[in-house]
């Protein structure tokens, strides 16, 4: 089989050598259950709290025990926003999130909603930046919970979060932030930043699928989800998934230790890629701001190309790509949010109103100048290909 190209590290990632490496004892010979008191499962329980240090460490949390482990980005928003909603109802039960969060926070939200809570959902510009005086003013008596994501999964738009984060202390509401896709890929601090909560996900950040981790910050009610047992402070019953837990703890130390090397490069490839697009292809539109988004991230419309066909063609010729985030491909509508589509072909709803934006996003798998020309000429064949099958009816 040919080289296959992967661009579609906002979907997932492949787990890197030296977290499997630290993985696989805990699929094997290490199999303690991290609550029992012997002396083989104390070990998992210092395994697993290792890795509660390090997260810590990588967001400079003020201690190990403001970590809870969680199956994943999803279940760490509903923790977030549910468990801040029931303990806080008595003091409001207003919400203010963006049109662009993920599936995992607008459906909490939806949820909330028919629960009897109000939520207002900010808009965003042209570049999928909200608007700090819109968030500001939306602020009432009432307000509990400000839910804004960190970064953008489809078009890699980075939003002002220290901003936000002073915003919501200043107004006494909580912050929680999705950090899915910043999670490795940006510096946090949530110190700095005024974040109260935080979500994470293994499988962003080269880590492994299904487990995630959630910042709480030390005072802030939250309630439990799911009923059971008193793992994770009695916030989040079960069995630790002690494997997954080892491999994120590994994941994220490992990012947080090269973090400006890697994005400064990450850049580098964007810059490069959009300069030779540009030059080799008429008619492309980069979607999203031009600077703050995610280093490797290029959402980018062919004018007269319809996405998902693009995407159709470009997978033959060994090249991942994706239209929108993995959550949403399999609906019949392409995307639940007024993201980039809506957002960004306002000015060429004209064209196409199927028209959706490419998403690519790099990340760790080897590149070079010389791979990144070979993939804009396919993509450049591919485009010229499309454009002639589908001039007629663009006209
Ligand atoms: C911004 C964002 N939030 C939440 C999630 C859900 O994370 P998980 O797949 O770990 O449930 C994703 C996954 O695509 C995401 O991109």
């Amino acid at each position: 089989m040919s080289r296959i190209y992967y661009f579609d590290h906002a979907a997932t990632t492949k787990i890197r050598g030296e977290v499997l490496e630290e993985m696989l004892p805990f699929l094997a010979e290490n199999f303690g259950n991290p609550s029992a008191s012997y002396s083989i499962a104390r070990r998992e329980r210092r395994k697993v709290d290792e890795a509660r240090t390090k997260i810590a460490k990588a967001i400079n949390a003020e201690s190990s025990k403001e970590i809870y482990f969680t199956s994943g980005g999803t279940e760490s928003d509903n923790l977030a926003i549910k468990g801040v909603a029931y303990a806080n109802s008595h003091k409001g039960k207003h919400i203010i999130t963006s049109k662009i969060e993920h599936p995992a926070v607008l459906n909490t939200c939806k949820a909330l909603e028919k629960q009897g809570f109000e939520v207002s959902y900010l808009n965003v510009d042209e570049n999928g930046l909200i608007s700090l005086e819109e968030l500001e003013s939306s602020i009432k008596e009432s307000t509990i919970l400000i839910s804004i994501m960190f970064a953008n999964n489809e078009i890699g738009t980075i939003q002002p979060i220290r901003e936000i984060g002073e915003i919501s202390k200043r107004h006494n509401v909580y912050f929680h932030t999705d950090a899915v896709q910043g999670m490795g890929n940006c510096k946090i601090d949530v110190k700095e930043m005024n974040i109260d909560l935080l979500s994470m996900s293994g499988h962003k950040v080269y880590g492994p699928k299904g487990v995630g981790a959630l910042y709480v910050k030390k005072g802030i009610e939250l309630q439990r989800l799911q009923d059971g047992g008193n793992q994770e402070k009695g916030k989040r019953a079960g069995t630790e998934n002690v494997v997954g837990i080892v491999g994120l703890g590994k994941a994220i130390e490992l990012a947080k230790a090269d973090l400006e090397e890697y994005t400064n490069r990450l850049v580098m490839h964007r810059e490069y890629f959009i300069v030779e697009i540009k030059k080799h292809i008429s008619k492309v539109k980069i979607n999203g701001h031009r600077t703050k988004r995610l280093a490797g991230n290029i959402n980018i419309s062919f004018e007269g190309v319809v996405a998902e066909e693009l995407l159709y063609e470009l997978d033959e010729k060994g090249i991942c790509v994706s239209t929108a985030s993995a959550c949403s491909t399999r609906r019949k509508i392409p995307i639940p949010c007024p993201i980039s589509h809506r957002t960004f072909n306002r000015t060429s709803q004209k064209h196409n109103q199927n028209n959706h934006g490419t998403r690519n996003n790099w990340g760790r798998s080897r590149l070079s100048n010389t791979g990144i020309n070979r993939n804009r000429g396919k993509i450049k064949a591919t485009i010229k290909t499309s454009r002639s099958i589908k001039l007629a009816s663009f006209i």
